[in-house]
């Protein structure tokens, strides 16, 4: 156990012990975040599934506190699964959620808190009449799962949408209801895309087209866009598209049909290890907030030796990219400046095939924030030259080598959890490429494949092209926290995290390098590193919820 103990965090969310899944039901209730979470109060496996419940101030330093809902009825006794919170025009909270029920069978489940003058809403009452919804005819008894968070109707009522499939379509079916008791479901979907299969925990939400605020989830109009985002049970991605939703019958459609939801050319909120995401709006800061269950990449024998599995994401704020009119930008909260201790600044210019360590001592609690660019006279050759073969539709960070792969442009950025010798490294990257319109392409990657010398771990090479506009720099962050690479890259259009179990860069012993492996290009790279520290998770006691 104390072998594999470094690969605990410092900062992210993770129970004391045992498996977590899924983000359920989070919201700010008198003056609390709250975060409900899947969770397997035995074992580090999935498995005998409750609702762990935690409350924080500022959504970084946590107090555990009990489980908020047992697997104790017969509509949940083979577990209590995901769900989300509506908040009521008097400020009560519902809380839907699916239930197992004893013979398997996937149902809705109303429940409350049993006290709402109590902050911590630490007790949870089960409507006696549940289950409130159980799969309509033709849906499989296993196919219909996650409630979203509800959204007002013009007419008034609330609506809620749920995840299935139909053959291999995935589906997401509609429901209006008045009480949250009695539901009338809609002839329509939300949203259906053939080939994509079953639709985990749905999401459905405005953002607004002009402003960078969040926007509570009823909100319509003009002025708004609306995000479908699924996980995809097949591919373990969880998918997103924008579009335009229509109220009158409760059908939303995409922007652009070739990038739907689930497509393989779809957005992705992440192009790393990322699902079965959830946002709410926190009506304290006016933003939206993005959790998401980001899983092991090591073996289940390994995280049972260990005693746990799963972290959270450090939670992101999601806002419509303004600046590209196609995408959403993701960032992570404000909140997690707080933890930024001592800072170094450095400017850099470095040329091709260069390895540069970045001395900030111990490399294994890191916020960094940077920006590249490339330098002109490199830009100039390669654009003039028309020898310089397009190869930007070919390339991908998945299929195209990694970052030992060298392109005229590219790749340059960070390897993080490095060992001195580099024989472990996590590169994080741009690579830039010309396409066939001679304009050129940016990618932005993880590389994991070096990431650790044992053998019982996945390591995929991440990532994905990023949109880059006229006049801007290349621009990433990372937050690096002893096994989790979160990477951002052009302000949060692209991102990726990673799960990585580096043997010898642990610790003191996890150093930064900057490098550069282009064959043409020298870069200049701006940027700025901070030592962070680690966050308060706290179990639970009188003390700890005081003030
Ligand atoms: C997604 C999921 C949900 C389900 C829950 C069960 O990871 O499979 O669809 O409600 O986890 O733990």
């Amino acid at each position: 156990n104390s072998m594999l103990s470094w690969q605990r965090t410092a900062f992210h969310f993770q129970p004391e012990q045992n498996w977590m899944n899924d983000p359920n039901g989070p919201l700010f209730y008198k003056g609390w975040y709250h975060f409900f979470y899947q969770y397997n109060p035995n074992a580090a496996v999935w498995g005998d599934i409750v609702w762990g419940h935690a409350v924080s101030r500022d959504l970084i330093h946590w107090v555990h506190l009990p489980i908020a809902m047992v697997a104790d009825q017969w509509y949940d006794s083979n577990g209590v699964w995901t769900g989300s919170a509506t908040f009521l025009p008097d400020g009560s909270i519902v809380m839907l959620y699916t239930g197992s029920t004893d013979k398997a069978v996937q149902v809705q489940n109303l429940a409350y808190p049993e006290d709402p003058n109590d902050p911590l809403l630490l007790k949870w009452v089960k409507f006696p009449g549940n289950p409130v919804l159980v799969p309509p005819p033709g849906i499989l008894p296993k196919d219909f799962r996650d409630p979203t968070t509800a959204w007002k109707t013009s007419e008034g009522k609330w609506r809620i949408t749920i995840g299935s499939k139909l053959n291999k379509t995935g589906i997401s079916l509609v429901y209006d209801t008045i009480d949250f008791k009695t539901y009338e479901k809609l002839d329509t979907l939300l949203h259906r895309v053939p080939n994509t299969g079953m639709w985990e925990c749905v999401d459905f939400y405005p953002v607004s087209k002009t402003a960078g605020n969040g926007l509570d989830t009823s909100v319509n109009g003009p002025a708004v866009k609306h995000i479908v985002k699924a996980s995809m049970d097949d591919t373990r991605f969880d998918h997103y598209a924008v579009g335009t939703y229509f109220d009158s019958n409760g059908t939303w459609i995409p922007d652009d049909p070739t990038i739907d939801v689930g497509m393989s050319a779809s957005l992705r909120y992440d192009y790393g290890k990322f699902y079965a995401s959830k946002s709410f709006y926190d009506q304290n800061k006016g933003r939206r907030v993005l959790w998401s269950w980001i899983g092991e990449s090591d073996s289940e024998a390994s995280d049972v030796q260990k005693g746990w599995s799963s972290l959270q994401g450090i939670p992101r704020t999601v806002v419509f990219d303004t600046k590209t009119g196609k995408n959403l930008v993701q960032w992570p909260v404000e909140e997690i400046k707080s933890l930024r201790l001592s800072s170094k600044q450095f400017d850099l210019e470095v040329g091709p095939g260069s390895v540069v360590p970045v001395d900030v001592g111990s490399a294994a609690q890191l916020d960094i924030e940077a920006e590249f660019e490339i330098n002109k006279e490199s830009l100039e050759k390669i654009l003039g030259n028309a020898s310089v073969v397009a190869e930007a539709e070919e390339f991908s960070c998945e299929k195209s080598g990694g970052s030992t792969v060298r392109g005229a442009l590219g790749p340059f950025g960070f390897s993080v959890l490095a060992t001195e010798s580099l024989s472990e490294q996590t590169p994080v990257y741009f690579y830039v490429a010309k396409g066939t319109d001679s304009e050129l392409k940016t990618f932005f990657c993880t590389d994991t494949s070096r990431s650790s010398v044992a053998n019982d771990v996945v390591k995929p090479i991440y990532g994905s092209i990023v949109p880059v506009l006229k006049g801007e720099k290349l621009t990433m962050r990372i937050l690096v926290d002893h096994s989790i690479v979160e990477a951002f890259g052009q302000g949060g259009r692209t991102c990726i995290t990673s799960r990585v179990y580096p043997t010898t860069a642990i610790y003191g012993a996890a150093k930064l390098f900057l490098f550069n492996n282009a064959l043409d290009a020298t870069v200049t790279a701006s940027f700025t590193v901070w030592q962070m520290n680690s966050a308060f998770i706290h179990p639970y006691s009188d003390e700890a919820v005081r003030a």
